[in-house]
């Protein structure tokens, strides 16, 4: 990671302010004065020093989400090369892993770590993790589907757990009419939402994960990723009891 970064996360100064500490060589690595803006650091391997103390990050894992666009495949490598999600990260901590997976013509937030104990953690259906969708469904569900998914409706694989189900917005008239129905679910089977909607008639056309766990996917452009902040870290691992 950039030095800068590295001095951010360490609770050093800010990115810009820890450029000022770089330029004016306040900061050694390995030993030696480095005052080159955009300098990587290894935070494993390399010795970095500020102001005679050697510094380490707070937490060593990195925890970032990504606003995944339409017509990425969730998949380290496709066997159809189609273009995949670790496309968009690239500048990434190698061991980064998605914490589960979304469609490909699905787009969202997907949260990555390398925190393995805490991904295997947010998946496990014991914790009830909440997942919220925004899913631009055919026609408008009347409040007798709408109660049927809070219910729990039988799949082919099972029963749905109840889902929290609401009507945001409709547009258009007649067969053209669309609604945009937001869902807060705690499974994560394999195309859950698009199979609930669909089973009530009202099958899916587009859909977005727009929350996950608490943190929420906010105005981050699709194809861009950013840092989670220690608050949102925390709160996550507050969620699964490693707080
Ligand atoms: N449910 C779906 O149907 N698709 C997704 O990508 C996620 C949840």
């Amino acid at each position: 990671m950039r030095l800068n970064r590295f001095l951010a996360r360490a609770g050093i100064a800010s990115r810009r302010k820890s450029d000022d500490l770089i330029l004016n060589g306040s900061v050694i690595v390995n030993g030696l004065v480095v005052d080159e803006l955009g300098y990587r650091v290894d935070p494993e391997f390399d010795i970095i020093e500020y102001s005679g103390h050697q510094i380490s990050l707070p937490d060593t894992c990195e925890y970032f989400l990504l606003n995944k666009p339409e017509g990425y495949v969730v998949t380290r490598s496709d066997t159809h090369n189609r273009p995949t999600v670790f496309d968009l990260v690239e500048g990434q901590r190698l061991g980064t892993m998605p914490v589960g997976r979304l469609d490909m013509a699905t787009t969202g937030l997907l949260v990555w770590t390398d925190d393995g104990e805490l991904a295997h953690r947010l998946l496990h259906p014991r914790f009830l993790i909440d997942k919220v969708y925004e899913a631009i469904v055919r026609g408008v569900p009347s409040e007798g589907d709408l109660a049927k998914l809070r219910k729990g409706v039988y799949l082919d694989d099972g029963l749905t757990a109840p889902a929290e189900v609401e009507i945001v917005s409709s547009q258009g008239v007649g067969y053209r009419q669309t609604a945009c129905v937001r869902l807060v679910i705690h499974e994560g089977r394999k195309r859950q939402v698009r199979r609930m909607l669909r089973y009530i008639g009202h099958p899916v056309r587009e859909l977005r994960r727009v929350a996950f766990a608490g943190i929420n996917l906010g105005d981050l452009i699709e194809g861009k990723t950013r840092g989670l902040n220690q608050m949102e870290i925390r709160n996550l691992r507050i969620q699964v009891g490693l707080g």
